[in-house]
């Protein structure tokens, strides 16, 4: 018998407005061909003014909580990712535990940009597994609008706001490839690359926040291959392949990307969740708004084997293998 850390539950938040690329090109230099051509995207959310980051992840909190059927005092750990928190600190979790009204366990941030839902993956079950604490909450929030330069064509049609979060749970499974829960983590990072995509501002630097910068064409350059290179670590740990998952649910950078990947590795485009046109690319919270979905209308169920990947700033990469 091994402890595997199980999803018993999945929900998510988008804020209510929505922009359109025909409203970004009333903004821009821009147009609704060359954001849909070039990304796959046609609309994106955005927070309402005063709406932050824990308002968000505290919806989709309660959604996942709702969905598990768990009492929230349950919860013993909050992991949440995000780059775009509530303030430079306390941690955003702790306002999401604060809103739940739980006082035990552990809660924090985690900063791993876009890969950050992954990453945060990787530290739950770590932490699950070591027999440390028993239920938790993984989030990933993001306002992303609040750090974006709505001068910037070339940054500012890419990103939306949203949440997404999963009740995790540890449980005896017997040990072997079949059992339900988080089968296998890999994360990836190398600095070497970290300004390509960054924050022009922070704390320490610049004592602002700072506006998103990226040279696009440099980390589409790298991203299939960084994807895919992980991908097949987390295959070869398990002895899945392409043929053998059920769903995967890729980070929503740009449609262009995830096709890349999935033509790479072999996938079915079938077994693909897309989100992307709807949602934009939401950073930490794009994967578990993607999941969520694909729960909520019934095409990923119990038992299914799902796999996840995320690339981004940094850069950081990584990829999980999940039976539902
Ligand atoms: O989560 C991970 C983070 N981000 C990503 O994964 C994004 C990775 N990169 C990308 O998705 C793509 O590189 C972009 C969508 C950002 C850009 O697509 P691209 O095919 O690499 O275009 P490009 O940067 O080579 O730009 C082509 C042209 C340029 O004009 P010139 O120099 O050829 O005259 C840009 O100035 O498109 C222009 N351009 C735009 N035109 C209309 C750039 N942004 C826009 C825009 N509307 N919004």
């Amino acid at each position: 018998m091994t402890i595997r850390s199980v999803i018993l539950g999945a929900g998510c938040y988008l804020p209510q407005r929505i922009l359109t690329n025909a409203e970004l090109a009333k903004m821009v230099d821009t147009s609704d061909e060359w954001i849909v051509q070039r990304t796959g995207i046609h609309q994106r959310r955005i927070a309402a003014a005063g709406e932050v980051t824990s308002d968000l992840a505290l919806h989709a909190a309660r959604a996942a909580l709702a969905d598990a059927k768990v009492d929230p005092k349950s919860i013993d750990l909050i992991v949440l990712g995000t780059s775009t928190p509530d303030n430079t600190f306390p941690a955003t979790a702790v306002s999401v535990q604060a809103g739940l009204g739980i006082t035990q366990g552990a809660a924090f941030d985690i900063q791993a940009v876009c890969s950050g839902f992954v990453y945060g993956l990787s530290i739950v079950d770590a932490l699950l597994r070591t027999g440390a604490h028993k239920r938790a909450l993984l989030i990933g929030a993001e306002t992303f609008s609040r750090i974006l330069d709505w001068t910037d064509r070339t940054t500012c049609v890419l990103f939306g706001d949203g949440a997404g979060a999963v009740v995790l749970e540890a449980q005896e499974q017997p040990g072997a490839m079949t059992d339900r829960g988080v089968l296998t983590t890999h994360l990836r990072s190398d600095g070497q690359h970290k300004n390509k995509l960054y924050v022009d501002g922070g704390p320490s630097s610049t004592q602002t926040v700072g506006h998103l910068r990226m040279i696009g064409k440099e980390v589409f350059r790298h991203a299939v291959a960084m994807i895919t290179d992980v991908v097949e670590d987390a295959f070869k740990a398990t002895g899945a392949s392409a043929k053998t998952i059920d769903w995967f649910v890729p980070h929503q950078a740009n449609k262009r990307i995830i096709d890349g990947s999935v033509h790479k590795l072999g996938i079915d485009p079938a077994k693909v969740v897309i989100t992307v046109d709807r949602h934009g690319n939401t950073s930490a919270a794009s994967i578990p708004l993607a999941l969520c979905e694909g729960i909520a209308d019934g095409r990923i169920k119990r038992g299914d084997l799902v796999l996840l990947e995320a690339m981004g700033g940094g850069f950081t990469w990584g990829a999980a293998l999940v039976r539902m």
